[in-house]
């Protein structure tokens, strides 16, 4: 054999032999995934709610309960949305609660300054969203007005939804309004993107203005604790949650909001449907990047809180692409692809693998905005591919996170790589163990390897959702093009377990 000929073929066939393996550490669990991290968010913006959630009490083509879609509440509790935040985003520092209570007809009318200008009348208020909540098996996360409200109107808001019956003139007032008992309102943020359109503010000025605020939010005379979350930071704004951790006292907020969003460049974010490889690379790159900004807004944190008392609250979290030709630009109507199912699968499992710190997330948005899991139009009503990744993953919600190690393949384009495998686990509380994987690789199928240590399954089941177009999606004409189906590549011999995921597919196992 020629010198130097044996190297290069031991490092080619070592390389093509490369495989993904995984480790799962079935007798580590320790953390709880909270199911918070599988929240939603309403805004009122374009049909999110208008359209999306209600459509009027007088409505006679769409059957509704009060006016909230009848179709949305069957297909979101099959979701089990654990939590819901409203009605903002932008539209909570200009929302001025008491305009959205009473009798309708006499509810003043506002400009809907942040999204288009348009009317906002104000018929779906606090208690048509707090019923709904209820009607949905929801908790409510009620985002509070800081960047134009008072701290009175916040107290009273507290008082309104939360204080025991008689207690107050918001109490009576609520009564008056035909809901003689408080609601079950735990969590409240203080303000929305504090640094932009929540104020512009500066974090040392906001941290004051916070302190403000919560001091006079209180309800000591219920039961219900209640949970304040501050605006958190935008992406790598690691200043604002260092500031914040410094100056808020303890005893003063629960959480730290964190926003990110998967785009492109929010110059030229590009087509939800018709995007080339490389877009799809750089969504993805950007998705894959919350796992830094948990990590190191995390490592802030544990300076100052080592033991993990305040959680990380991702309160904006997905996609964003141009709106779809021919709909208003200010209401941010996209449509949902494959693509979409790969940056949530992957969220999800960096959520759950980091549910030490990651306590609460809230995916913009749940109807007809952003990376929607359901699209309204007229009485039909679709459900994306980010839907059912939701419902695939909700078998983790509470559910004790094992963690694994994972050694993955590259997704190679161009001179640029991404891991193309990730994966999370738990076991709930019938002791039945979930893998959830996903392959954002969009030509290569993968192989993986799965060693299990600290358990000893007899079965393996699972669930796959793919297509053969990572630009696929579920029209109004089409609207089974892309559904979960059952998963057979998956073998379980011993404690190996082997999966072949197609490309940019997500699969969800069952091991018992
Ligand atoms: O989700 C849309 C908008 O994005 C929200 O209103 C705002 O908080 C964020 O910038």
């Amino acid at each position: 054999m020629k010198k130097g000929f044996f190297l290069p073929v031991l490092f080619i066939s070592l390389f093509a032999f490369t495989q993904n393996t995984i480790v799962l550490n079935a007798d580590k669990g320790k953390d709880i995934i909270n199911k918070n991290i599988y929240g939603h968010f309403a805004e009122h913006l374009g049909h999110c709610i208008y359209g999306g959630f209600y459509v009027g009490d007088s409505n006679k083509i769409i059957p509704h309960k009060d006016g909230v879609r009848l179709d949305v509440i069957e297909a979101l509790k099959k979701l089990k949305v654990p939590v819901l935040r409203w009605p903002g985003g932008c539209f909570a520092d200009t929302y001025h609660w008491k305009d959205g209570v009473g009798v309708k007809k006499e509810r003043p009318s506002m400009l809907n300054v942040w999204w288009g200008n348009v009317k906002e009348d104000n018929s779906f208020g606090t208690n048509e969203f707090l019923n709904m909540c209820e009607l949905l098996g929801a908790e409510p996360y009620l985002s509070g007005n800081v960047g134009s409200g008072t701290p009175q109107e916040l107290s009273d808001w507290v008082k309104y939804a939360t204080h025991p019956n008689g207690s107050s003139p918001m109490t009576d007032w609520r009564q008056k309004n035909g809901r003689p008992n408080s609601w079950h309102v735990k969590f409240w943020g203080l303000g929305n993107e504090a640094w932009g359109c929540g104020g512009n503010m500066k974090v040392e000025y906001y941290a004051n203005v916070y302190r403000q605020y919560a001091t006079f939010m209180t309800n000591w005379n219920n039961s219900d604790r209640i949970y304040r979350i501050a605006s958190g930071a935008s992406d790598a704004d690691y200043h604002w949650t260092e500031v914040l951790m410094k100056e808020l006292p303890a005893n003063m907020f629960d959480a730290l909001g964190l926003h990110h969003y998967s785009v492109i460049d929010w110059g030229k974010k590009g087509s939800a449907t018709n995007f080339s490889e490389e877009e799809y690379f750089t969504t993805m790159k950007r998705a894959l990047l919350m796992e830094e900004l948990v990590i190191k807004h995390s490592a802030i944190m544990d300076k100052y809180d080592p033991q993990k008392k305040k959680a990380l609250a991702v309160d904006e979290w997905g996609g964003w692409y141009d709106v779809e030709p021919g709909t208003n630009g200010a209401f941010l109507f996209q449509q949902n692809t494959m693509r979409d199912a790969m940056i949530a699968g992957a969220t999800l499992n960096i959520f759950n693998n980091h549910c030490d710190r990651v306590k609460m997330a809230n995916l913009a948005q749940i109807i007809n905005v952003l990376q929607a899991v359901i699209l309204t139009k007229d009485e039909k009503l679709i459900l994306t591919p980010t839907y059912h990744v939701m419902e695939m993953y909700n078998v983790h919600q509470d559910a004790t996170m094992l963690p694994v190690d994972v050694i993955s393949n590259k997704y190679i384009l161009g001179k640029d790589t991404l891991n193309a495998i990730s994966a999370s686990a738990s076991k709930d509380k019938n002791g039945v163990t979930h893998i959830s994987l996903v392959n954002i690789d969009a030509n290569k199928a993968q192989t993986v390897s799965i060693n299990i240590n600290g358990a000893d399954y007899k079965t393996v089941s699972g669930r796959i959702l793919r297509s053969d177009k990572i630009q696929n999606y579920n029209s109004f004409e089409k609207p089974t093009t892309i559904v979960p189906a059952s998963f057979t590549d998956a073998k379980l011999s011993g404690n190996k377990l082997e999966v072949k995921l197609p490309p940019f597919s997500v699969v969800v196992l069952e091991l018992k």
